[in-house]
């Protein structure tokens, strides 16, 4: 009936301060989900029963895109679940793509718009980050002020975030897994409850979000000395509100020589860290020698795509 891909996304700067309204950088990556959804007797995923506890971003991806007869859903994905790459929100956003292009009614900007409402009933808070640059690809400024490339604007609970397009072709990162699964709901939660009661952490939280915009124009004139030190001072800030590993930390350290700057990247505790670095090679083997998976990525990777219909 009809296939869909999307791609994972690393967070450049911003999150958990973006689920506060604050602006975020995220990158669209070369690894992808492809969602395949065919008409079917009862609602599958992946050839078993579909189950709202086990399969909850498809089951709330139906509720919010299809209402039609029951359909078949097969995934086969590249990005590891729990890993920081936006799994969940690929997932989603390949799902919604595909259940909307069998309705005629595809459109990234509608993709993304319903993947958040999913990734928000399934998690509870969350931002349009994952879910817009999945949907949009490249490279997504989300922020509370409306700025040049406005794609489109997404308001919810009192917090607006227009998502901007952004040129980021020329970058080389890799990625430093922990093979450590975080889930991300109760990361945000957490950072919630200590934004709630420590003035340091809503200080911290501001902070993040002047380095987003120092960021944004950094990238602008591919200034990588200062996107590596904006990535230093992100990691910290994101370490002192408690979404840090020491296994994020010890991959981190490891590219302190070889490149130009490295940060966890996504929800943390655990998941990924990335660096931004001209030797991807070095660096690679430098998170391999630390106990990480090293992944080079492109980024800028193209948004949500219909591969059949
Ligand atoms: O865990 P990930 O990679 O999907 O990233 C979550 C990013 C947060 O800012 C922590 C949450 C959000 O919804 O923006």
């Amino acid at each position: 009936m009809s296939r869909c891909s999307a791609p994972g996304k690393i967070i450049l700067f911003g999150e958990h301060a973006v689920v506060f309204g604050k602006p975020a950088l995220a990158l669209a990556i070369d690894l992808r989900i492809v969602s395949d959804v065919q008409p079917s007797d009862e609602f599958t995923v992946n050839g078993h029963p579909m189950k709202k506890r086990h399969h909850a971003y498809i089951s709330a991806s139906l509720d919010e895109a299809w209402g039609g007869p029951p359909v078949s859903v097969r995934t086969i994905s590249a990005i590891p679940s729990g890993s920081g790459l936006g799994s969940s929100a690929a997932v989603t956003v390949s799902c919604v793509g595909g259940l909307l292009a069998a309705k005629d009614q595809f459109s990234p900007e509608l993709v993304a718009r319903k993947a958040f409402e999913v990734e928000l009933t399934v998690q509870g808070r969350a931002s349009p980050t994952d879910t817009s640059t999945s949907a949009h690809g490249q490279g997504v400024l989300i922020s509370p002020e409306r700025l040049d490339g406005l794609l489109w604007k997404i308001e919810k609970g009192g917090s607006t975030w227009n998502i901007h397009h952004r040129d980021v072709m020329g970058l080389t990162f890799v990625i430093g897994y922990t093979g450590i699964h975080a889930a991300t709901g109760p990361l945000v939660a957490n950072v919630k409850k200590l934004v709630d009661v420590e003035p340091s952490a809503a200080r911290s939280i501001d902070r993040i979000g002047e380095i987003v915009m120092d960021g944004a124009d950094a990238i602008k004139t591919r200034d990588k000395k200062r996107l590596g030190s904006l990535m230093r001072e992100n990691h910290e800030l994101l370490n002192g509100l408690g979404v840090g590993h020491e296994a994020l930390d010890k991959l981190v350290s490891a590219c302190q020589e070889n490149a130009y700057g490295a940060k966890l990247t996504g929800a943390g505790g655990g998941g990924s860290m990335v660096a931004l670095t001209d030797d991807p090679k070095v660096t690679s083997e430098a998170i391999r020698k630390a106990g990480g998976e090293p992944i080079t990525v492109r980024v800028g990777a193209q948004g949500v795509r219909v591969e059949k219909r």
